[in-house]
């Protein structure tokens, strides 16, 4: 299986347009996701229940014929693996942590809760075309770190301040989030993901030592976890918020084969300086905007990345609010129909 996502992941430039995702995917701006959320009871029940989770996944490629699927799960289905509680609400909900001794280290513990995005994983590949990429995923322990803290909206402030002031307790965190994720991922790639993308979503507004030290190694090992039973992986990061200097320490050391940028970052610049694979970044909300707002932005990342293996996704996650005809249009700008 080699479609044209991977192709890319490796380095070689497409003769046409570029493989196209789109990150959150399959979501809550779909009525079947919607219908299939209510079926399944709760979110939760949906990332727990294969066959919906499967269906889910799916949902995105039938509408709009994607290069990638990504698995239906969440980033915090790890943190239940460690065995600290998550509901959702309107967001996640979790109790703040503030010592990493009493998480669940038995991996197969770990690998009763997360069974379900396997068994997803594994309905999944069959039912997609051999040329479309399966991606896995997971969040990184600094962002896996911020939510067990106490959360992120508030600048990432439990978290941090953890990090200030028992640096060795919260490395003790990092490293065991390091363990979990490395391994999940490696069990996602068993059960038929093609490719892995590690979610840092508040890896952003660090000071450069802190970024070095919670995002880059930690990313960095779980690379080399990986590749040590998996030589070939094909990994993305998606640092959002980085900024352009720690993007670039990102690229150079974590060894990911491709990075993710947000909107905030020059196409034209990625491309050129990150020696990376590039993905990216259309904002989200050019997508709720529709109209001459989306055909400009998108032809300003087709003009910066013509002849360069890129991968056209957005900067983050797409909006519940962004109209089905506008994802239509994004895929016909795209590939030029
Ligand atoms: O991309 C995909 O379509 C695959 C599924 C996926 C979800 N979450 C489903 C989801 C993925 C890859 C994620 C990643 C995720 N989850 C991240 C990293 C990416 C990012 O957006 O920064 C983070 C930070 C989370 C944690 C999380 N999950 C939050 C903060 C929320 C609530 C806010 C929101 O967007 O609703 C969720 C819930 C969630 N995860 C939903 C979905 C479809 C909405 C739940 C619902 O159906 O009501």
């Amino acid at each position: 299986m080699f479609g044209l996502l991977l192709s890319v992941l490796a380095g070689k430039n497409p003769e046409g347009p570029p493989p196209l995702w789109m990150m959150r995917q399959a979501g809550r701006y779909l009525p079947e996701y919607r219908k299939t959320r209510e079926q399944a009871g709760s979110f939760l029940g949906l990332c727990a229940n294969p066959e919906l989770a499967s269906e889910v996944t799916l949902q995105p490629i039938r509408r709009f014929d994607f290069d990638a699927a990504i698995v239906f799960s969440d980033i915090l289905t790890v943190v239940m693996a460690l065995g600290h509680p998550v509901s959702f609400d309107e967001g996640p909900k979790l109790s703040a942590l503030t010592s990493a001794a009493g998480l669940e280290r038995d991996r197969g513990c770990w690998r009763q809760v997360l069974e379900p995005v396997y068994q997803a994983l594994a309905l999944t590949r069959p039912r997609l075309a051999p040329e479309k990429a399966l991606i896995g995923f997971a969040g990184a322990p600094w962002t896996l770190a911020v939510y067990m803290a106490g959360g992120g909206n508030d600048e990432q402030k439990a978290a941090r301040l953890w990090a200030y002031r028992d640096r060795d307790g919260f490395q003790l965190l990092i490293d065991r989030l390091v363990d979990c994720v490395s391994q999940h991922l490696i069990w996602q790639f068993e059960a038929g993901a093609d490719a892995v993308q590690i979610f840092d979503s508040w890896a952003g507004g660090l000071p450069p030592e802190l970024f070095e030290r919670f995002v880059v190694q930690p990313t960095a090992a779980i690379v080399h976890n990986i590749r040590t039973v998996l030589p070939g992986a094909a990994i993305i990061g998606f640092p959002r918020g980085a900024g352009l200097v720690q993007l670039e320490r990102y690229a150079s050391a974590t060894g990911v084969d491709g990075i993710s940028i947000d909107p905030s970052v020059a196409m034209a610049w990625a491309v050129e300086r990150l020696g990376t694979v590039v993905q990216g970044n259309l904002d989200p909300l050019a997508l709720v905007a529709g109209g001459a707002a989306l055909q400009d932005a998108v032809n300003d990342i087709l003009t910066a990345t013509r002849s360069k293996p890129f991968i056209f996704n957005l900067g983050h996650g797409i909006l519940p609010t962004t109209p089905i005809e506008h994802v239509r249009e994004l895929v016909r700008l795209v590939r030029g129909a």
